[in-house]
């Protein structure tokens, strides 16, 4: 997998995130928002992406975001305006997917990626998104990445 060798042997936080970011963003058709938030001091904080400047703070059960750290699970919404409580940070955006990452148990960061389009996220792409998910609870160094 082209993510492994972006980050093998690579102990930079912020490098492995940005990279991440970056490769999903051009691996998906029809995205326009991929990046990460990261668990800081009890919110979601706004992390590397790529798309159009982001909400910086969310917490924990609001939004699309919220949600899959309070509820520990991927979040798949076919239809981001049938969401309640989603938070529309580019209008643009139509259908979003988010998964937790994991480290010692806690959810420490989310990958989220948003889509122009209607009901582009399926069950394939969310079991290929949380093992992107586990290679990025291994690659990153939690415990410098959620110091402020
Ligand atoms: N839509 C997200 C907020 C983050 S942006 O999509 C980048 C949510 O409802 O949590």
């Amino acid at each position: 997998m082209r993510l492994t060798g972006l980050m093998d042997g690579e102990p930079d936080w912020l490098a492995n995130l940005a990279n991440g970011a970056a490769a999903i963003f051009d691996w998906f058709p029809d995205l326009n928002w991929a990046g990460f938030y990261l668990m800081r001091g009890g919110q979601l904080v706004v992390g590397p992406f790529q798309g159009r400047p982001a909400c910086v703070r969310i917490d924990v059960g609001a939004g699309v975001c919220g949600t899959a750290v309070a509820r520990r699970a991927s979040q798949v919404v076919p239809d981001v305006h049938a969401y309640p409580g989603h938070i529309a940070c580019d209008p643009r955006s139509r259908s979003e997917i988010v998964v937790p990452i994991f480290h010692q148990g806690q959810v420490v960061a989310v990958l989220d990626l948003d889509s122009d389009r209607p009901d582009t996220f399926d069950e394939l792409d969310r079991e290929g998104l949380e093992a992107v998910a586990e290679l990025l609870a291994r690659a990153v160094d939690w415990e410098r990445a959620l110091r402020s």
